[in-house]
């Protein structure tokens, strides 16, 4: 895949120019997190002068908090393809993760069949929960899976086969492998879950996919997808979401109970045998910041303005895909994947003797901005649709070297 510099830098340049975190710095590191636009950060200024004009505690300013709540509720559920009332509103990919799974209603026995590619985080809260309920742990191998999307799809779907056992009761898989890149099948996963006699539970780390790829048909068919603002979707820190099926939003306890988990957030009823909403509030806890909401949600606008999300993300491939081609063709340099990325992340080895974590370090004090990933060892590049050829052609460069 080749690239046409002129038609992208024209394309890019509208939203680049509109993050300063871009002007001084060449960024590969989206997948960690996005930079936040002026006009997002003018935003939350503004819904934040908002809120002290109104109030910050008075009567007036309940309804304006309440249009923000609802209105983000409403962006956030129609890009994930499902109904508001299955749609949390939290602070990060992991307790939106970590929120409802807690309060799937697990017997003694009962196996969670967790990929080899799962962040640390959601990892390390699934050995709490087995441990502290008697529940085993499988792996589920996607990590070798290299190829081409029809072929991991296949295999994906194989080692499910061949690792659901008769005690399953929850899959975790992302959508997007946060070290390989790859893409996993979820619809498909979901509807092989469906004929499992346990019907087991999906929960679907979205932090790479969610404003990255098309991601309603993955969302609506897991248990549990959540994602986060600000990463691909270039939102402040400290705001995401959860699509939830409706058996979650049914079957599955509130964990971290607040008032907002309340029918009647204003009384603590103690006799109430079912205080709790019926819908996704039942997994919100209590004050968080409001004023991000306008951030994302205009973040999520400036996406928009830059094409259409299949655009975009033919876009991002173009750009990965070009990354992927020059270090493909360069002694000692390999990218981890045997064919062009099917998104923008780009992992790759070097044949040198430095470690990965030092390259980091080398490549910073260029001002040039990648990470490193501990499993497996390699470092990784992400494009966006703001990524220039440019930048493509420095890092090259500078891994080159
Ligand atoms: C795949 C994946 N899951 C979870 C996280 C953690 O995200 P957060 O801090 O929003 O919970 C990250 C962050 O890099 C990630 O890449």
């Amino acid at each position: 895949m080749t690239t046409n510099p002129a038609a992208h830098d024209a394309i890019a340049s509208n939203l680049r120019l509109q993050c300063p975190a871009l002007a001084n710095k060449t960024y590969f590191n989206y997948g960690g997190q996005g930079p936040l636009p002026t006009p997002a950060l003018e935003a939350i200024h503004a819904s934040w002068q908002r809120i002290q004009q109104l109030g910050p505690f008075t009567g007036d300013v309940w309804p304006f908090i309440a249009a923000e709540v609802n209105s983000t509720r409403r962006v956030l559920a129609e890009l994930c393809g499902v109904p508001p009332h299955r749609l949390a509103l939290s602070e990060n990919v992991t307790s939106g993760c970590v929120l409802p799974l807690w309060g799937l209603p697990f017997d003694n026995g009962d196996e969670l069949l967790i990929s080899d590619c799962e962040h640390p985080g959601v990892v390390a809260a699934c050995v709490e929960l087995a441990r502290r309920y008697g529940l085993s742990l499988n792996t589920l191998p996607v990590k070798h899976l290299r190829g081409t999307a029809a072929t991991t799809d296949q295999a994906v779907l194989e080692g499910l086969d061949q690792t659901l056992t008769a005690q399953t009761r929850l899959v975790v898989l992302s959508h997007v492998l946060w070290n390989t890149g790859q893409i996993m099948p979820i619809a498909a996963v979901a509807d092989r879950l469906q004929q499992h006699p346990q019907h087991p539970y999906l929960l679907v780390d979205a932090a790479q996919s969610f404003a990255q790829i098309p991601v309603q048909q993955a969302a609506a068919a897991a248990d549990i997808y959540a994602f986060t603002g600000h990463k691909w979707a270039c939102g402040p820190e400290g705001l995401g979401g959860v699509a939830l099926s409706e058996r979650v939003v049914q079957q599955a306890n509130p964990t971290v109970i607040g008032w907002r988990s309340l029918k009647d957030e204003s009384r603590a009823d103690l006799s109430a045998v079912d205080p709790f909403h019926h819908d996704s509030r039942r997994f919100e806890v209590a004050t968080s910041c409001v004023p991000l909401m306008a951030g994302l949600r205009r973040s999520l606008e400036l996406l928009d303005q830059e094409g259409t999300e299949a655009e975009r993300w033919q876009r991002i491939c173009l750009l990965s895909g070009a990354l992927w081609q020059r270090l493909q063709q360069t002694d000692g340099l390999n990218p981890l994947l045997e064919v062009p990325p099917a998104t923008g992340l780009v992992s790759l080895q070097r044949e040198a003797r430095t470690k990965p974590a030092e390259d980091v370090q080398r490549l910073g004090e260029k001002g040039l901005w990648i990470r490193d990933l501990a499993d497996p060892i390699c470092l990784r590049a992400c494009t966006h649709i703001m990524t220039t050829d440019e930048e493509i052609n420095s890092l090259h460069a500078a891994l080159s070297l």
